[in-house]
């Protein structure tokens, strides 16, 4: 997969089924191993932008494998015009499930890309959200799952060990044609609940129900773990990966630090993400992209219902101070409500509460969950003058 993407530097991510070197042209870098899992991230600088690349393991070539496909490239960001393929909830439509009136975007995207040369491929991929779902895994990963244990008991066919979440992602990516759209255009990515379960960190009553559950610590732990292996480390430029203290002791082969660090998210939950920052930025032609992770560093003890924690709000207020003439904001949240569904949360934030006591509140908690309704609370965060704010 082709990942971050700057001016200087291009990352390419690539899983392999044993430790090895990994080669992208002379650009070479040896996999790091989590849980058993090997990966790589190879940055490749000063490239020339639209070069076709080949991806080699130890000396062996792995990329391209599909030729139906035209080469994949390296991609530099557009200086002026960007053209952004979004989206979210993204179902894994397995042939299969037999449905002719459901269409893969991705796979629909690289189809007509692939067979006429005249259709641009987009600048960016921007996948706001549920790009995998923990909890309503697709066939082969639960055929996976139903082999190596039992699915009895409240885990059931649920993505839940780090090995079962491996299969989840490679189902959701190995697809032929979302495997090559993947490799040649820059994805950018963000969490949404269903990375971990259906609405993960919807409120504190949420939370404290679910954090009641034996299997919860170890299931945040390793949706954490393979979040942070399978899309965030990729959202990373080389020197912002570099700087993330968890992948430097990983790239020395001690998985531990960042294993304690999610250990410790998964053990406090609702008091945002201290330490740890998802939300990233970046520059697409004149825009600035600043992506909020708006669900996993929820603040939700003491009555609080806040998205951002302090320090995740101060770097978001300090990329008010970008001079990109544009702001993108993407998260996995919509940002803008209907004025019906506006007041209907505002309501329920209402009953919970307590304004109409007890009842009300289990009646608004109810609704609360049933809508996903996140907060009463999105601080106004107005575009400087001359800047404008696009959701
Ligand atoms: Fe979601």
């Amino acid at each position: 997969m082709l990942r971050a993407v700057d001016a200087t530097s291009a990352t390419v991510w690539v899983e392999t089924d044993t430790p090895c070197e990994v080669a992208v042209g002379d650009h070479r870098a040896r996999t790091v191993t989590l849980f058993g899992h090997h990966y790589a991230f190879v940055a490749v600088s000063d490239f020339t932008p639209g070069a076709p690349y080949t991806v080699t393991l130890d000396g062996q070539r792995a990329w391209p494998a599909d030729d139906r496909f035209p080469p994949s490239r390296l991609r530099a960001p557009p200086a002026e015009r960007a053209t952004v393929l979004f989206g979210s909830c993204r179902s894994i439509l397995s042939d299969e499930l037999g449905d002719p009136d459901r269409v893969d975007a991705l796979r629909e995207c690289a189809w007509r890309a692939a067979s006429d040369p005249g259709q641009a491929l987009p600048d960016l991929i921007v996948l706001l959200g549920d790009q995998v779902y923990a909890d309503r895994t697709p066939p082969a990963t639960r055929r996976f799952i139903r082999c190596r244990r039992s699915v009895k008991g409240p885990v059931g066919t649920h993505a839940h060990d780090f090995t079962e979440f491996a299969a989840l992602y490679r189902e959701a990516w190995s697809e032929p044609a979302v495997r090559w759209l993947l490799s040649t255009v820059p994805t950018v990515m963000i969490f949404d609940d269903h990375e971990v379960i259906d609405n993960w960190n919807t409120s504190a009553r949420w939370l404290a129900a679910h954090e009641a559950q034996p299997w919860w610590p170890q299931r945040l732990r390793n949706a954490l773990a393979a979040y942070w292996m399978y899309q965030h480390l990729g959202n990373l430029t080389a020197d912002e990966r570099a700087a993330d203290p968890g992948f430097a002791a990983l790239r020395r082969g001690d998985p531990s630090v960042a294993l304690a660090t999610f250990e410790r998210l998964a053990s406090r939950g609702g008091e945002g993400t201290p330490g740890v920052r998802w939300s990233y930025a970046r520059t697409v032609g004149p825009a600035r992209l600043v992506m909020i992770d708006s669900r996993g560093g929820r603040v939700l003890q003491g009555g609080k219902r806040h998205l951002l924690d302090e320090d995740e709000w101060a770097w978001l207020e300090d990329e008010r101070a970008h001079p990109a003439p544009y702001l993108l904001l993407g998260t996995s949240l919509p940002l803008l409500l209907p004025h019906g569904l506006h007041e209907l949360e505002r309501i329920t934030t209402a009953a919970c509460a307590g304004r109409w006591g007890r009842v009300g509140a289990r009646i608004g908690e109810r609704v609360r969950q049933a809508a996903q309704f996140t907060t009463g609370r999105w601080r106004c965060c107005a575009a400087p003058p001359g800047r404008h704010a696009e959701a």
